[in-house]
């Protein structure tokens, strides 16, 4: 199984790379494909690295010769400041990384059998109490407007017999990354608070059901197009903001009681508070409808899961043990 993964260096690449592993063995003929020129010698033996700008220009096309899976994860982080620049890379980022990938594909004889790309639910824009499904409409707003476009660079490899699958990532609840990394150390200084009224939809999913989709999606030849990876229950902010103190031994009541305005998150984020603030109930049909099984379902469990992992890598790097 020959399977290139760009972006393979982020949170999530990490576990999916992981999952490849653990799920082909030594069938596995991986290769990540990473900006970074320093630091190769630090890649594990069985992956790869191919240092490219996928961004700057089409990677040469013996990359994707003749590759069973091409993953393509690669995106500038949307957790700062929206200034023009940001905004910029964000699309950038996404939409030419994701074109040249495909004009790789298209100077090969042998193009990927099948192409993950990423893209993320907030296509969905802010939607308030809304059952979103991959059948629903797209939102409106920059994040919803970029995933579109980044949709319709991956789906034209479609034209060259790739299966497309679209990966819409909501909220991925891990260690070392994203939003519980940023969040868990605030509840655990007793800093937590709910966001605005609390009452916006959260879709979440637990890293290794994220991880697990992926790989749903590249085993299940039916799944094409657009797929939530979302777990089955999303949240609003107030029972997210609940499940995350309880997770991590702090009183409930005061998180939910104390709430965080808006007007300071954009005093901060600028239009890039919007990502804490839209609402999206993202329900995971296409994947529920192809016989995904969930590790995690509940959103208090995946937390309390996470905040059991965070202790056991910072126990693991402590000087003491
Ligand atoms: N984490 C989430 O909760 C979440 C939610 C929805 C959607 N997503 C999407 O899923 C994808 C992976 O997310 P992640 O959390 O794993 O992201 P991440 O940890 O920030 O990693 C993304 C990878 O993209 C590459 N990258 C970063 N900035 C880039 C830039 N300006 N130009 C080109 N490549 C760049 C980096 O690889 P190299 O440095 O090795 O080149 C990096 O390792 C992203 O596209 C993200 O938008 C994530």
């Amino acid at each position: 199984m020959k399977v290139v993964v760009v972006g393979g260096t982020g949170f999530i690449g990490k576990a999916v790379l992981n999952e490849l592993r653990f799920t082909f063995g030594n069938d596995l003929k991986l290769t990540v494909v990473t900006r970074r020129k320093e630091g190769a010698e630090l890649f594990p033996a069985w992956q790869r690295p191919f240092v490219w700008d996928v961004g700057e220009s089409p990677p040469p096309p013996s990359l994707v010769d003749g590759v069973d899976v091409v993953i393509n994860l690669a995106g500038e982080t949307v957790a700062q400041r929206w200034t023009q620049a940001a905004k910029k890379r964000i699309r950038d980022s996404r939409i030419l990384t994701t074109r040249n990938l495909v004009e790789s594909f298209r100077q090969t004889a042998r193009p990927p059998k099948v192409l993950i790309n990423a893209s993320a639910t907030g296509y969905y824009g802010d939607r308030g109490d809304e059952e979103l499904t991959e059948e629903s409409p797209p939102g409106s707003g920059f994040l919803a407007e970029v995933c579109q476009l980044w949709e319709e660079e991956a789906m034209r490899a479609n034209e060259l017999g790739v299966r497309v699958v679209c990966a819409r990532f909501g909220i991925v609840l891990g260690a070392g990354g994203g939003a519980a990394e940023r969040l868990m150390p605030l509840f655990e200084w007793g800093l937590g608070a709910k966001i605005g009224s609390g009452k916006q939809w959260m879709s979440w999913v637990h890293i290794v059901d994220a991880a697990g989709m992926v790989l749903h999606a590249i085993t299940n030849e039916q799944i094409r197009g657009a797929m939530n990876v979302v777990a089955p229950n999303p949240v609003t902010n107030r029972e997210f903001t609940r499940a995350l103190a309880r997770a991590v031994g702090k009183p409930a009541f005061l998180a939910t009681a104390l709430s965080i305005p808006v007007f300071l998150l954009r005093l901060q984020l600028g239009e890039g508070a919007t990502v804490l603030t839209s609402s999206q109930k993202v329900l995971p049909k296409v994947a529920l409808e192809t016989g995904y099984q969930f590790a995690f379902s509940e959103v208090e469990l995946a937390l309390r899961e996470v905040y059991h992992r965070r202790r056991q890598l910072s126990l693991a790097y402590s000087p003491a043990s």
